[in-house]
Order: C-alpha cells, then sequence, then structure tokens
C-alpha cells in the first residue's frame, strides 16, 4: 500500500480519515491528497542533499494545486515554473522571486516580461535566440536578467518512457553540448544579462542515476570553462526526474541520487545546488477517488465502468502508465476486469486485465499515486467538469478545489460575438 494510505476497520484510509467519508461530502471523481506525505517527501529529499548549499524547488507542473503548493512552501521548498500561468500560481501561492526558477522551451515574449518583472532567481534559457530577445528585454527594462543556461547533455536515459526523455542527443530541449560554450560567451558579452547557471533536466521517472551522474560531470565541465571565462556561476541546476513506484517497483535510493548530485556541486565549489522534482514530491501523495458506475461482461471480457477515466487521469493511456487500483471497501471476491472510464473513447481507461476485488455499482475504487501529472493533465473532454480536490491533513480534510459545475463549461463562450470585418 503506498505511503499515508492504510485500511483499518476494512476501510480505506488516507492518514486518518476514511475514503468513504470523503465520497459522501465532496462526491466523485475527487482527486485526494496527503499534506503528511508531502512533507515527508521534501524531509527525505533535503536529507539526501545536506552537506552542500542547497534549495528544493518543487516543479509545478505536476501539480498546481495551491493547497500543495502552501504545503511544500512550509516545508522549505521553493519552485521550478515553466509557463506564465505557473508563474502566476506560484506568486499566488505566496512564493516570491528569489523562490522562483523559470524554464521552459518556448516562452513568449510576455512570459519573459512576467519573469523579469517578479524578479526571479534564475531565468534558465534552452536557445540562443531566447537569450537575445531576453537581453534585449532586460535592457528595454534597464535590469540585469539572472540567466542560466539549459543545456541538453546528450546522456542517454534508462527506464524513462519516451515521452518523458529530454536529455538525449536531438532532443527538442536545452541547449545542445556543443553549441553550449559559443552561447555562453554570447550571454557574458550581453550587459543585461549575468550568467549565474547551468542547468539540465535529463528526464522523468529516471531508474538509473547514470544520466544524472554523466549529465553533471558535463554540467560542472562547462560551468567550470564559463567561470574561466568571467562568468559568476552561483547555481548548478540538476533538473528533477527522481522516479515513484507505481506498483512494486522499490522506492528510489533518494540517498545514492543526493551523493552523485552533491559530488559534483562539491567538485565545482563556490555554487548552490538547485534540484527541480516533481513527482517524487507529490505523486506518491494522491489518490483518484471514483465510484463504479455500472460492471458488464462483453466478448469475454468484465469491464468496471467508473465516474474516472481519461479526462481525469491521462497517464495510463497516454504513457501507457500503471497504476494500483484498490477497492475502497471489503469487497468479497476477486476478478479480472478492465476498469475504464465513461468516455467515447477506447482509449479510456484507468488500468487493464487488472485482477481486483469483484467490486460492482455503488462501490468505490482508489488509484493510487496520482499525485503528480493526474489533475494537472485532466481535461474537459466529452465537456466533462474537472473533478474536486481535497487536502487531508492527519485527522482533517477540506476540499481545496471545488468540483467545476456545467455552468463553468460556458464560462469563456462569447454569447454573442462581435463579428469584425477582415
Ligand atoms: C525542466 C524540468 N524540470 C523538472 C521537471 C520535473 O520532472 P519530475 O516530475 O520527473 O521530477 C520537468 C518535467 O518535465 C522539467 O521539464
Amino acid at each position: 500500500m503506498p505511503a499515508g494510505i492504510a485500511r483499518r476497520d476494512g476501510v480505506l484510509h488516507v492518514d486518518d480519515v476514511p475514503l468513504p467519508a470523503i465520497a459522501a461530502g465532496a462526491g466523485t471523481a475527487t482527486y485526494v491528497y496527503s499534506a503528511s506525505v508531502i512533507r515527508e517527501r521534501v524531509a527525505r529529499l533535503t536529507a539526501a542533499l545536506d552537506g552542500v548549499p542547497h534549495r528544493v524547488h518543487y516543479s509545478l507542473k505536476a501539480n498546481a494545486n495551491g493547497a500543495i503548493l502552501r504545503v511544500l512552501r512550509e516545508a522549505g521548498c521553493g519552485v521550478d515554473v515553466v509557463s506564465g500561468g505557473e508563474l502566476h500560481r506560484a506568486l499566488h501561492a505566496g512564493f516570491t522571486g528569489r523562490d522562483i526558477v523559470f524554464g521552459g522551451v518556448g516562452k513568449t515574449q510576455r512570459e519573459l516580461k512576467e519573469a523579469l518583472d517578479a524578479g526571479v532567481k534564475l531565468i534558465n534559457v534552452e536557445s540562443d535566440s531566447e537569450l537575445r530577445l531576453l537581453a534585449a528585454l532586460a535592457a528595454a527594462r534597464g535590469v540585469v536578467a539572472p540567466v542560466g543556461l539549459r543545456i541538453n547533455p546528450e546522456v542517454d536515459v534508462e527506464n524513462a518512457h519516451h515521452y518523458i526523455a529530454t536529455g538525449e542527443k536531438g532532443h527538442k530541449f536545452g541547449i545542445g553540448l556543443p553549441d553550449a560554450l559559443r552561447v555562453g560567451r554570447e550571454a557574458l558579452a550581453m550587459p543585461s544579462i549575468r550568467l549565474v547557471a547551468v542547468d539540465m533536466h535529463v528526464g522523468s521517472q529516471l531508474h538509473s542515476f547514470e544520466a544524472y551522474r554523466e549529465g553533471m560531470s558535463r554540467l560542472v565541465e562547462l560551468a567550470r570553462t564559463l567561470r574561466a571565462d568571467g562568468a559568476p556561476i552561483e547555481y548548478l541546476d540538476a533538473g528533477g526526474g527522481l522516479p515513484v513506484p507505481y506498483g512494486d517497483e522499490e522506492e528510489p535510493d533518494v540517498a545514492a541520487y543526493g551523493a552523485i548530485v552533491r559530488q559534483a556541486t562539491a567538485a565545482l565549489g563556490g555554487v548552490e545546488l538547485l534540484v527541480e522534482h516533481g513527482r517524487y514530491l507529490v505523486a506518491a501523495s494522491g489518490s483518484l477517488l471514483t465510484r463504479v458506475l455500472y460492471r458488464k461482461e462483453s466478448g469475454h471480457k468484465t469491464y468496471v465502468i467508473c465516474d474516472a477515466g481519461m479526462t481525469e487521469l491521462i497517464r495510463p493511456s497516454h504513457y501507457d502508465a500503471y497504476h494500483q487500483i484498490d477497492a475502497v471497501g471489503d469487497v468479497p471476491g476477486r476478478m479480472t476486469a478492465d476498469v475504464v472510464g465513461p468516455v467515447c473513447e477506447t482509449g479510456d481507461f484507468l488500468g487493464l486485465d487488472r485482477e481486483i476485488p469483484a467490486v460492482g455499482p455503488g462501490d468505490l475504487l482508489v488509484v493510487h499515486t496520482v499525485g503528480a501529472y493526474g489533475v494537472a493533465m485532466a481535461s474537459r473532454y466529452n465537456a466533462r467538469p474537472l473533478a474536486a480536490e481535497v487536502l487531508v491533513d492527519g485527522s482533517r480534510w477540506a476540499v481545496v478545489t471545488a468540483r467545476e459545475q456545467y455552468a463553468d463549461l460556458l464560462r469563456h463562450e462569447v454569447a454573442s460575438p462581435q463579428w469584425q470585418e477582415a
């Protein structure tokens, strides 16, 4: 059973809250997060980095829920954002410029201006054309932009789905290794740019840390050369990517990961290590609570049709991701079934060919380890309002995102369009 979840008196609890109480109070489908699991993850990661100056920046893209952001802020984290919207959410949750690293492969002019206005700690640029645009925007504002170069260290990663590997040769992310020095030297000649960091993010859900070792050593070498050329390098940004077990895999050896990035930081010296983890910090904290609508047999298969599907959790169909599924109550008997949603797509499933308790209509199911890239990737396909979100803290729980209503689906629709002549 994932951390924070336990069966007591035959009923699954998140921390000390029985899930049927949440289903009764907030309805289904609902995302349920455990604050204590998030705090415990931050503590574990922070301990692994102890020994060198460091800051854990939470990667907002994994889950930008404001209540989760507040838990992370109170636990001492900064954030890593990749859009103006994420920057807005971070500021709204109480983070200040000094807490924020702004990354992303395609920042717009507006987003770069917003990053400058917020006084962010670091803007990680991913191309020479972005660097030139940022230099012009900073000069026009009379400020000096703190810049990191996101490098594509061109390392092979293991065990990442190919959609979430980002640091191999030819990927769209970062500045290719052979061009890094040239772009760095260009930055050094720009009066409105202060080249303070080198950065990489080699992928997500990385089970082997070899890519970190190799990538970090390339990053350190580049930082040394840039320093020799006069760059005031203050930060070494190692990105995110720590994995979580979704099935019966082992928990990652965070201490071993920490040793790799600490060693690189110490080898360079005089820098603060930044990490940008998303999944590791929040995935295990989240459960998706869903009610079974129907059970039916078709073509020798049993289908369990739930009120959550790919609109709430797209990871199974998008990444072939596996998530454990459990009955919330003590349901007798077992069966093999496809656990699917109500969306009009054959690709709408939460789990295929699963051996699960023999649930039927009205029973509650829980899908585990969905705190990262769950609600963050949700959609309103089939005009389905977005699910509610609940935070549990010990024996207390609260709705932190209200369930959308039908009216929300029409909120931005223009009832009387103002036609303009071309
Ligand atoms: C630049 C950057 N940093 C950090 C992350 C977070 O990755 P993870 O959630 O695997 O830690 C991502 C994920 O795509 C990313 O693109």
